[in-house]
């Protein structure tokens, strides 16, 4: 397994950042200045993650996703472990935020996060479409925060 930071041409994952942020145009507000991790397990991608700086010692991880097919094997935590030993000695908290209600937050509690705060209506105020998990419409989005 090998975990690689993606500098260029970061769009040739857009499958992949899709699964994890459904609208391009919000992924764009993010995607230059945030940094990419993607990780690989017998040379085929599986997993990536984007994390942006969003102040002093504060980290905030803004996509994140595993090709369905690969999902529920360890990929995803094992990139989030790899995160937090990378940004262990550069920041102290890590936020992530996500559809409240959504199975997501188990899997952030799975990897030690706790909940946070919500922005209410978020999903409905920032999307141009609704967002659905299971047949249930997202609305708002919920924070959990980890101290590394
Ligand atoms: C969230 C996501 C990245 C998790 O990746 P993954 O590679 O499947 O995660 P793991 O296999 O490491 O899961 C570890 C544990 O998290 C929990 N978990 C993961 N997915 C879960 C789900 N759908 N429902 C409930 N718990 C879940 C489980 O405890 C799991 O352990 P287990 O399989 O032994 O029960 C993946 O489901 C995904 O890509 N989803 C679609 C994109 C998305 O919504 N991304 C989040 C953006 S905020």
């Amino acid at each position: 397994m090998e975990i690689k930071i993606i500098k260029k041409n970061k769009k040739n994952f857009l499958d992949l950042l899709l699964l994890g942020d459904e609208q391009e145009d919000m992924i764009d507000k993010y995607l230059e200045s945030g940094k990419m991790f993607a990780l690989y397990d017998d040379d085929d991608l599986k997993s990536i993650c984007v994390v942006t700086k969003e102040g002093k010692d504060v980290i905030e991880i803004k996509n994140l996703a595993t090709y369905e097919k690969y999902q529920r094997q360890g990929y995803g935590s094992k990139l989030i472990k790899y995160i937090f030993e990378y940004y262990r000695d550069k920041c102290k908290t890590i936020f992530v935020g996500t559809g409240d209600g959504t199975s997501n937050v188990s899997f952030y509690e799975h990897c030690g996060f706790k909940l946070s705060h919500k922005v209410k209506n978020f999903f409905i105020e920032n999307y141009d479409h609704p967002i659905f998990e299971n047949g249930v419409q997202v609305a708002d989005m919920i924070y959990l925060r980890k101290e590394i």
